[in-house]
C-alpha cells in the first residue's frame, strides 16, 4: 500500500457496515494518508503490520487488502487480516488474494504457522479462514477493547505441514 492509494484504500475503509469489526475505520483521507506512511519499507520485518493492496487486474483498480503482521519472537510466525470492497464481495477474490500470500509466506518465506483473529460475529471472515483450512484454536472472551466496547476475539491456526498437505501440487 502506497501514498498514491490513499483514496481508493478509503473508499473501501472508510466504510463503516463493512468494517465494523475492524479496528481502523477512517473518517477522513487524513487517517489512511497516516496508515499508509506507517507501512514498513520492508516486507518481513519483524514486529511489524504490513499491508498489500489487492488489485483486480481487469479493471486495475484496488478492491481491498491484506495485512501481515510479522510477529517478532522467532521470525517464523504472522498474522494475517483481510479487507475486501463490498463490490467486490462474494465471488472469491479474497480467497483467491490470500492463498497467493499464504503461500508466499509458508513456501518461499519458509513461516511456520500463521493465524488470523475474528469477531466471533464476523461470520464472513470465518468462512474465509475455514475456507482455507485454519483451525479454531481460542475463543478469548471480551479480550479486545474496540471503541470503548470489549468484544470477543477467536484465534485462527495454520501450520505449513497443514496448508502443503492441502494445496502443495493442487
Ligand atoms: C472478510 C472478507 C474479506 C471476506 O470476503 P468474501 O467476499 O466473503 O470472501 P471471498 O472474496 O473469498 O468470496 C467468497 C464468497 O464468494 C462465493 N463465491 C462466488 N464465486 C466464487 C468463486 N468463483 N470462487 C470462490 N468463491 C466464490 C463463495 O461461495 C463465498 O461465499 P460464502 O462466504 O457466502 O460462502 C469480507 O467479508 C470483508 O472485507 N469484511 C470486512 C473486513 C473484515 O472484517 N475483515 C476481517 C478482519 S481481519
Amino acid at each position: 500500500m502506497e501514498i498514491e492509494d490513499n483514496e481508493q484504500v478509503f473508499y473501501y475503509r472508510s466504510d463503516a457496515e463493512t468494517n465494523k469489526y475492524q479496528g481502523f475505520v477512517p473518517k477522513v483521507l487524513k487517517e489512511v494518508d497516516e496508515f499508509t506512511a506507517r507501512n514498513p519499507a520492508e516486507f518481513n520485518k519483524p514486529e511489524s503490520w504490513f499491508q498489500l493492496v489487492i488489485i483486480k487486474k481487469d479493471i486495475n483498480e484496488i478492491i481491498g487488502d491484506i495485512g501481515v503482521r510479522f510477529i517478532g519472537e522467532d521470525d517464523f510466525q504472522c498474522e494475517l487480516g483481510c479487507t475486501l470492497s463490498k463490490d467486490h464481495q462474494g465471488k472469491g477474490f479474497a480467497t483467491e488474494a490470500m492463498k497467493i500470500t499464504i503461500e508466499y509466506l509458508f513456501n518461499s518465506l519458509n513461516k511456520h504457522r500463521i493465524i488470523g483473529s475474528v469477531d466471533p460475529k464476523n461470520c464472513s471472515s470465518i468462512r474465509l479462514l475455514e475456507r482455507l483450512n485454519f483451525r479454531k484454536e481460542a475463543h478469548f472472551k471480551e479480550s479486545l477493547l474496540i471503541e470503548g466496547e470489549w468484544v470477543d476475539d477467536i484465534v485462527y491456526g495454520l501450520l505449513k505441514d497443514e496448508w502443503n498437505a492441502k494445496y502443495k501440487n493442487k
